[in-house]
């Protein structure tokens, strides 16, 4: 029946037989972290879909008003409608409690996916020649899906992520120069302005999703062109793919990955609370609340700006105020390192080949020595973003943990990146045991302008 069905529509789009010739039965290498991507994109749908039913519900609006309505803790008190509406989906609207928890799940586990997607691009060197653009693609990507993630959870107008606008809204401000003009051009005013919810709403609900959706589109299209990366193995070369076709085997094994992956978001939206806003209060700017953490994945910045120094640079007339390091320039050099990191490697090793068979992280010690580093310095950040709450639980200070992530961000990474590069040196090492002692054999042979090339022996 699909057959037909696919014979059907190649015969009546501008496909003249793409479908069945090369989309049916292109060729996928089967490895467990070739999946990770795909549940990426299975969580971005399931976003999409979530999303679709919250916004019949959420009111994009700060116009306040006495609150009546069933949560009595917050009776006689003055919200906004975009909190309101929120509370009356979470108390009051069947499935609206699920749908608004599935959906802040599937969030914070499509960042996951995509991090573990990226960390199996860098440690096995996919990000090479022919798929630089690919790794472009795929870092603006987590920069939008971050940012995206921010955009949504800032939108209720509660306690929580007003805190997180007006932190935003400072790292906007600590900008040289541009600083105030951006702030003005985001908020529409000094914040906060009567309108932050509709523009939040306007760049969560449209801009960012239609750009991150155009984006996967160009990304998978550049997968399926370029075809898929495999490890080495038996009969696996740089000219060939093995694996299973599209359909059935990869397509209907893909279509159960989503459904698995739909399930434990539902599960998790079902059975775990998540942003509990009736708990935390509407936000008013005097107000705010410790200990007060982020979503996961912007842990890091806020790791980042409760370790900045409290220092502020004055050059030509102008202030760079404390937050402008952490915020700014950390980040914008962080990500400029990953978004050149594939030429940088390509200085490094001078190896410009085109590539479709993967490392195996061991066989690129250098690489894990710098993946490793980085990665290091990110978690001390996170876990530097939390703590207020290990101060609680530690009886330490937040002064003295402050001073400990300080050292800690200099001196730990590259410590663990000097192991990580031993570790990886001494498996290679131990992987390519023997090999040394089969020297390869090279034959000349004619070739048509009657010169002679270099041709490694066939082993009989
Ligand atoms: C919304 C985010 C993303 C989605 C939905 C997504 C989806 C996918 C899928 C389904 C594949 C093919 C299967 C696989 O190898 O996993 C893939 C491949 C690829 N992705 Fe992503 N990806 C995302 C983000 C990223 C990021 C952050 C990077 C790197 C910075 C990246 C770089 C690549 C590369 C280079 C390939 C080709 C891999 C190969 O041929 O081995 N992607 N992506």
């Amino acid at each position: 029946m699909i057959a037909r069905l696919i014979t059907w529509l190649d015969e009546r789009l501008p496909t003249e037989g793409v479908i069945k010739k090369e989309l049916l039965r292109h060729v996928f290498p089967d490895h467990w972290s070739f999946m990770l991507g795909e549940i990426a994109l299975y969580c971005f749908i399931a976003l999409v879909v979530t999303g679709t039913w919250l916004g019949f519900f959420f009111h994009p609006s700060n116009m306040e008003y006495v609150y009546h309505g069933p949560y009595q803790p917050l009776q006689g008190v003055k919200v906004s409608q975009a909190y309101a509406s929120l509370l009356n989906l979470s108390l009051s609207v069947p499935l609206g409690l699920l749908m608004r928890q599935t959906h802040h799940w599937a969030c914070l586990v499509f960042l996951a996916a995509i991090i573990c997607h990226m960390m199996r691009i860098f440690f096995t060197g996919a990000f090479r020649r022919p798929r630089e653009i690919n790794w472009i693609i795929g870092t603006t990507l987590l920069v939008l899906a971050m940012l995206e993630g921010y955009l949504g959870y800032s939108m209720g107008d509660d306690l929580l992520s007003g805190v997180g606008l007006r932190i935003g809204d400072s790292v906007a401000l600590a900008i040289p120069v541009v600083g105030a003009y951006l702030s003005y051009l985001i908020f529409g005013g000094e914040f906060p302005t009567p309108w932050v919810a509709d523009r939040l709403f306007f760049l969560h609900v449209f801009l960012f999703p239609a750009v991150i959706a155009g984006l996967i589109g160009f990304h998978l299209l550049n997968v399926l062109i370029q075809k898929h990366t495999q490890f080495p193995g038996k009969g696996k070369t740089e000219d060939n793919v093995v694996g299973s076709p599209m359909w059935p085997n990869y397509a209907l094994k893909s279509l159960a990955l989503g459904v698995a992956t739909f399930a434990v978001l539902f599960a998790l939206g079902g059975l775990t609370q998540i942003n509990p806003i009736w708990q935390y209060g509407p936000y008013h700017p005097q107000d705010n609340l410790s200990p007060d953490q982020p979503d996961w994945y912007l842990g890091w910045l806020i790791g980042a700006l409760r370790l900045a120094w409290p220092y502020d640079l004055h050059v030509l007339n102008h202030t760079i105020p404390e937050p402008f390091w952490p915020a700014v320039f950390m980040p914008a050099a962080l990500f400029g390192f990953v978004y050149l990191w594939p030429w940088i490697e390509k200085i490094l090793t001078g190896d410009d080949r085109r590539h479709e068979l993967l490392d195996y992280p061991r066989e690129a010690p250098l690489r894990v020595g710098v993946g490793v580093t980085v990665l290091t310095f990110v978690i001390l950040l996170e876990l530097a973003g939390s703590d207020d709450i290990q101060s609680n639980l530690m009886h330490i200070s937040v002064e003295k943990l402050v001073e400990i992530y300080q050292w800690a961000a200099f001196l730990v990474p590259p410590v663990a990146g000097f192991i990580g590069f031993k570790i990886a040196s001494e498996l290679r090492a131990r992987a390519h045991i023997g090999d040394e002692v089969k020297p390869a054999r090279v034959v000349l042979v004619r070739n048509a302008a009657g010169g002679y090339d270099e041709e490694a022996a066939r082993s009989v």
